[in-house]
């Protein structure tokens, strides 16, 4: 089948992007690696001056043995523990390995990422995304907050409006609103972002005022809410992005933690064994990408939350047109993303196979769901029974919230004059003293608007006296999570006197 290609969305671009002229400093520097040409055309040191002549990163090996068990027997044929060991110069190692040489991971040069990385990250993509146009690509980053950063210079001014989940990742919102941007909310529930909601926001825009452009979120695992939106949602609000020409922004850091559904009853409770790895990739949900037919996808990968934070790396999925835009932009920015991260990770990723990097996902996933549990199981017996509080069980991702009617806490009439967040703020302080972190939903808030305003009703929540709180069970141990919780919940229970 011959797949379409991309269209065209260079009338989104900002100012900046207009203006931006590609260095041409960079347009000769893959000479460098020509062994005809002799360069004498840029500062970059030679590399016998690198003072590092080989790198050991040793990990563990999935299938694993011991660390993070996956769901799939242990055939007992792999080695338990990967090693690496990257050398100054190319060598050939068995097989069609090759392993990015210090020479060159720690050179200039690569702005879209180093051969051997890009190489992976672009068949993993097609493993789980199977893109639909044919003229689309990736690019190493520095994960999903620098990616944030460089779409909103690429596609914004100051003084435009984009749109987001009405409870967003804070860093991101502020970094939109530190460069002049209005980020304007659009109503989420349980199952996330609601497409009914987005549509009437962008039906009823008021004229006078800049159509949004793009379109921020956090499709799973949101970030705070730990929601997850649903395959048919996504499918009608890429129906009303085309409606609209807005590009969507998936910020997918927690899409690998995907889990099965809480269960109550801890006898019910059955973990899937997926008998191949392709079933694995079937029961995941469906990304924007690989709804997307236009190249109005920009999806943010990072791998922050399944390998770890430091490395920042990450990936973007977009079109060649798009990614030649963001290339442009890291040339005058970050370059590339770390030399050293690129030639570790690809090294490690690279002996592990796809396959096995599917392993190490599906146990990431069995910890999680552990540690969920864990959560879930404690708020329920550690919360009074009550309509006052309400659980939501996440199905992907890093985050719980409790949802409170402040309305029934004793004092909300007299020392709280009526005022939800003043209850949140009492809650909050109360909390810490008894020992537990929890973050207040106030801080998520997305409350940008317009100038001339937009119609009121399309801001209007369900319940105005309701907070939240979202808590993670990602950060501590299991013994230290269930403490936690049970001092949130007898935090709770002295708060509203029950
Ligand atoms: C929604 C979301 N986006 C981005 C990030 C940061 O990702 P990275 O470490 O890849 O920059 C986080 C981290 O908490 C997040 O929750």
């Amino acid at each position: 089948m011959t797949l379409p290609q991309s269209l065209d969305f260079s009338h989104l671009y900002s100012d900046e992007t207009r203006a931006r002229k590609s260095s041409p400093l960079k347009s000769c520097i893959h000479y460098f690696q020509d062994p005809k040409i002799a360069f004498l055309g840029g500062g970059l040191p030679l590399s016998k001056y690198f003072p590092w002549d080989s790198i050991v990163a040793d990990s563990s090996l999935p299938s694993l043995t011991y660390g993070i068990e996956t769901d799939l027997p242990n055939t007992g044929a792999r080695e338990e523990t990967c090693h690496v060991r990257l050398e100054r110069n190319e060598i050939t190692k068995g097989g069609d390995l090759k392993d990015i040489p210090l020479s060159r991971a720690l050179q200039y040069g690569f702005g879209m990422g180093q051969p051997e990385f890009l190489s992976f990250v672009r068949e993993h993509t097609q493993l789980v995304h199977k893109v639909r146009y044919s003229d689309w690509d990736v690019l190493a980053t520095t994960g999903n907050t620098g990616s944030w950063e460089s779409t909103l210079r690429i596609f914004c001014n100051k003084g435009d409006t984009i749109l987001a989940e009405q409870y967003s990742f804070s860093s991101s919102i502020y970094a939109a609103e530190a460069q002049g941007i209005n980020v304007f909310p659009v109503p989420l529930d349980e199952h996330g972002l609601i497409p009914e909601r987005l549509e009437a926001i962008l039906d009823n825009w008021n004229p006078k005022t800049k159509k949004p452009k793009l379109l921020y979120t956090v499709p799973t695992g949101q970030n705070p809410t730990g929601s997850s939106l649903s395959d048919n949602r996504k499918i009608e609000i890429y129906r009303i992005a085309q409606k609209h020409d807005l590009l969507i922004l998936e910020d997918e850091p927690y899409y690998f933690l995907q889990m099965d559904h809480y269960q109550r009853e801890a006898t019910s409770r059955k973990v899937t064994h997926f008998k191949s790895q392709s079933e694995f990739l079937d029961s995941l949900a469906k990304s924007f990408i690989s709804l997307d037919t236009d190249g109005r996808v920009i999806r943010m990968d990072s791998f922050s939350k399944v390998l770890a934070p430091g490395t920042r790396l990450g990936w973007l999925v977009a079109s060649k047109k798009i990614l030649r835009v963001y290339n442009q932009l890291h040339e005058m920015t970050i370059q590339n993303p770390s030399g050293f991260s690129q030639a570790i990770v690809a090294g490690t990723l690279n002996r592990w196979g796809q396959e096995g990097f599917l392993d190490w996902l599906l146990g990431l996933r069995r910890e999680y769901s552990e540690k969920r549990d864990i959560a879930i199981d404690g708020l329920f017996k550690h919360l009074p029974k009550t309509p006052i509080f309400r659980i939501n069980p996440p199905t992907a991702g890093m985050f719980f919230t409790i949802t409170i009617d402040a309305s029934a806490h004793p004092d909300f009439l007299t020392k709280y004059s009526s005022k939800p967040e003043l209850v949140e703020l009492a809650i909050y302080e109360k909390t810490i003293e008894n020992g537990v972190l929890v973050i207040p939903g106030s801080w998520f808030k997305v409350s940008g608007n317009t100038e001339p305003p937009q119609p009121s009703e399309h801001k209007k929540g369900s319940n105005s006296n309701e907070i939240f709180f979202r808590g993670t069970f990602a950060a501590v141990d299991s013994d230290t999570l269930k403490n936690g919780v049970q001092r949130l919940g007898e935090t709770l229970k002295q708060e509203f006197q029950l």
